[in-house]
């Protein structure tokens, strides 16, 4: 041995190893330690390195020449060594250990002055009755890079994600902002997010809005107040950039931009990175959010990722869009139904129930002029004569079923009334109605909707539900109208529960659409006892 690296333990004859197995068993010890890939070092109480192997020049850059005789202490970054030597010297005093000697993961330090994430283990023996420290020490830098790695990319996929359910889940392009912003708030390490709106026009103007996240509010009130006056051109400060680039922009450092818009304001509160990316809808620009972090933050894979959630929330404001299309179009549908049956309400009353009371009239002249003998020709006038007056009786009806001229006239109460004798005589459903006494005259289109959403209550009642009574109320509490039309039948297969809540148009899907129109909303709830369809209104005063 050159130098007084370490020896294999040693054993007596009650216990000892002969000089000569002695000499066997170092040789084979510095055999399988010179072959390891692991660095393996061999220390005394005092730290002192007394062996190592090749592999720990590999590991830490030093030569062995370098190593032996050092302080094992030399290899741990600054903050481990007082621990690493008050833990030596513990154990020397105690046999206490402060950590795990079968694995342990801790820091070294390369020559270059590099941390490396080691794996230790340690064992210790028994040299001249001096106690001797062995460490395996493994690289496990790539193992780390790749835990980390996967830690990455799982909370990313756990932004995407989470971003994608948010928007899915929001009712406007405002929901799924508010949603996304304190998500990729924490994905970046920002502490602070914004999100700017873009109004077209010439020139395109970038709109502060009020949407923001940061967990401290008062530190960032006075940037908060400089942001919602600002409105920038397009490639004018971070989010005009964003927005002409059509693309995230970094930057890794404000103090160093020349041009950064709010530059003083954001240093004045510590803001040291900022980066911002565009909302696209079809290949548009919408929105962009910027973010501010206070430590100094490196793009890293970032900027891929903002391009991605920046197309997510894109195609939240592209459904939105096409609802609200949706929306106006369904509007337009139903109110050229209302003015359609309107329409042909009153031709049918006008024009046919007209000819029929002519009719009326003529078979009347002639049952005048027929002579009280001729009793058959008489008995057909009869005939004829109830027949037109049952005709005109149902056009009657049919006509103001289409559209009652009571809604007009007198209002909803009066209308449902008539209506719902009408129906009852007809159905055979036995129809209670409770109406708040004074509920008075209501806006024509509220008074229109309620009506019609009555109507096809109560047709479905008496075409699906088998049930034989039902009841009607209005109520209003809080500048709150609410409906109620509920039946003892055999309440909606869950089939068709779940198909309404998606179709759109006609039956229920219309009366939510009459409802929305009025920024209302429709409410079912329905079981094998009855149906209960609640219609609230907000009434403007
Ligand atoms: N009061 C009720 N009791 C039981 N089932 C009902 C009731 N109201 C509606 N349904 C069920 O819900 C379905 C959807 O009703 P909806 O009014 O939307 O359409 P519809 O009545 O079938 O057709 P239409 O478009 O002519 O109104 C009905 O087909 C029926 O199965
Ligand atoms: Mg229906």
């Amino acid at each position: 041995m050159p130098n007084d690296a370490s020896q294999p333990p040693e054993l007596t004859d009650n216990g000892t190893l002969g000089t000569e197995a002695l000499r066997l068993s170092e040789a084979r010890f510095r055999a399988v330690a010179e072959s390891a890939s692991d660095a393996i070092a061999t220390i005394d109480t005092k730290s002192k390195i007394l062996f190592v192997n090749r592999a720990a020049e590999k590991i830490f850059g030093y030569s062995i020449e370098e190593m032996l005789g050092q302080e094992i202490t030399m290899l741990m970054p600054d903050y481990l060594r007082h621990v690493h030597k008050s833990a030596v010297a513990r154990y020397t005093e105690t046999g206490h250990k402060h950590m795990d000697w079968a694995r342990v993961q801790l820091p070294g330090l390369h020559k270059d002055g590099r941390e490396i994430p080691v794996e230790l283990s340690i064992a210790e023996h028994l040299e001249a009755g001096e106690k001797r420290f062995t460490g395996i020490l493994r690289d496990v830098s790539e193992r780390v890079e790749s835990e980390q790695k996967l830690t990455r990319q799982t909370a990313r996929i756990g932004l995407l994600q989470n971003v994608a359910v948010a928007s899915n889940q929001a009712n406007s392009v405002e929901d799924a902002i508010t949603a996304a912003l304190p998500q990729l708030c924490e994905h970046t390490g920002a502490v602070l997010g914004h999100a700017y709106f873009l109004r077209e026009g010439s020139p395109v103007t970038l709109i502060p809005s009020s949407l923001w996240y940061t967990a401290q509010p008062d530190k960032f009130a006075a940037f908060r107040h400089a942001t919602e006056v600002l409105e920038l051109q397009l490639g004018e400060g971070l989010p005009g950039r964003a927005a002409r680039l059509r693309a995230p922009v970094w930057i890794r450092d404000i103090d160093q931009e020349s041009q950064f818009v709010r530059k003083s304001e954001c240093l004045a509160v510590h803001l040291k990175t900022a980066f911002a990316f565009p909302i696209m809808v079809k290949g548009d620009v919408n929105a962009v959010l910027e973010f501010f972090c206070d430590q100094h933050r490196e793009p890293d894979d970032l900027l891929d990722l903002m391009a991605s959630i920046g197309a997510q929330l894109g195609r939240v404001m592209e459904r939105q869009r096409s609802e609200s299309s949706l929306r106006q179009l369904s509007a337009r549908l139903l109110r050229s139904q209302d003015e359609e049956r309107r329409r042909i309400g009153r031709e049918l009353h006008d024009s046919a129930g007209q000819f029929l009371a002519a009719l009326q009239m003529n078979l009347s002249a002639l049952m005048d002029s027929v002579s009280p003998q001729d009793a058959s020709t008489r008995l057909k006038l009869s005939e004829s004569l109830d027949l037109a007056q049952q005709c005109s009786t149902e056009i009657r009806t049919l006509s103001y079923l289409l559209h009652p001229p009571q809604l007009e006239y007198s209002g909803l109460v009066p209308a449902v009334r008539w209506f719902v004798e009408g129906f009852a005589k007809r159905s055979g459903i036995d129809i209670a109605i409770d109406i708040q006494s004074d509920l008075g005259r209501l806006k024509d289109d509220i008074e229109l909707a309620l009506f019609r959403i009555i109507q096809e209550c109560l047709t479905n009642i008496h075409r699906h539900s088998e049930s034989k009574t039902a009841s009607i109320r209005i109520i209003t509490s809080d500048n709150l109208l609410t409906l109620q039309i509920s039946d003892q039948g055999k309440g909606i297969p869950l089939q068709q529960f779940r198909k309404v809540a998606r179709t759109s148009g006609v039956g229920i899907a219309g009366m939510r659409e009459r409802l929305a129109q009025l920024d209302g909303v429709l409410q079912i709830s329905s079981d094998s006892t009855g149906t209960v369809v609640t219609a609230s209104i907000p009434l403007v005063p």
